[in-house]
């Protein structure tokens, strides 16, 4: 009932020459893959209207790293989510910890740039996990759960809000929790959102694992329930590893 979704971040990454690996993408996600499983593709925000051109027609979706809370206004620098998706994004990845820890974005603020997102009609991805000194602590369900409850708006229509759980120490490491420790993690979440939102909609939320996920692992992490999809990020930025991650789903 939960169609996966396989999503890339690219991070600070990408110049317009690297929008022939969209292309890529969009030749090797043919109708049966479409019928499996959604795509969306996060570019850094200048390249997000011309990525949009690139994938017309391909039913790749494009999405945004991050906005401002306010619809407009004195913020110089800063983008509202009217303009990303005005640029051609219909979702947002907010909070990602790169973002919590470069720009000490708290659960507030990632809250707020959630309902911003939201009330544009557009998709909020928000992103959780604990670092590697909270895990060893024994803290990172509390952590978890703590940012859930900060970072998710209460009135959230679960079609549209997915969850990235996203372990510090696995994001560009190399290393990944055990399978049971993403199982549970995943499945704890889903009780956080159940009493957040309601147990019915919390159904419908997709969970996404991310933090070092390739090829070889895909499949595997993918298989286990409540990990409604995937957030990429070193390996989304060549169509060949991101589509071989997307067949996984
Ligand atoms: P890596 O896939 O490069 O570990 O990055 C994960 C991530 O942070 C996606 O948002």
């Amino acid at each position: 009932m939960r169609k996966p979704l396989i999503a890339g971040n690219w991070k600070m990454n990408g110049l317009r020459a690297g929008l022939d690996e969209i292309s890529g993408m969009g030749r090797a996600y043919t109708p049966a893959l479409r019928a499996r499983a959604d795509l969306l593709v996060c570019p850094p925000a200048t390249l997000i209207h011309a990525a949009a051109a690139a994938a017309i027609g391909t039913g790749i979706a494009i999405g945004a790293q991050d906005c401002h809370a306010a619809s407009a206004g004195a913020h110089t620098g800063d983008l509202a989510a009217a303009m990303l998706f005005d640029a051609g994004a219909s979702a947002v990845i907010l909070g990602h910890s790169e973002r919590r820890t470069d720009h000490r974005e708290t659960d507030a603020e990632v809250r707020a740039k959630a309902a911003a997102v939201l009330a544009e009609g557009m998709t909020a991805i928000i992103c959780v996990g604990e670092t590697r000194a909270q895990r060893e602590a024994g803290r990172a369900d509390a952590v978890v759960g703590r940012q859930l409850r900060g970072s998710v708006p209460a009135e959230a229509p679960a079609a549209r809000l997915v969850v990235a759980y996203e372990p510090v120490w696995a994001i560009g490491t190399g290393l990944t929790p055990g399978l049971d420790d993403i199982a549970a993690m995943h499945a704890g979440i889903r009780r956080v959102l159940g009493r957040l939102l309601g147990r019915e909609a919390a159904k419908a939320v997709r969970i996404l694992y991310g933090g070092s996920v390739k090829p070889a692992n895909a499949g595997e992490i993918l298989a286990l329930a409540d990990v409604d999809g995937a957030l990429v990020g070193g390996a989304s930025l060549r169509a060949a590893d991101f589509m071989e991650i997307a067949k996984a789903a």
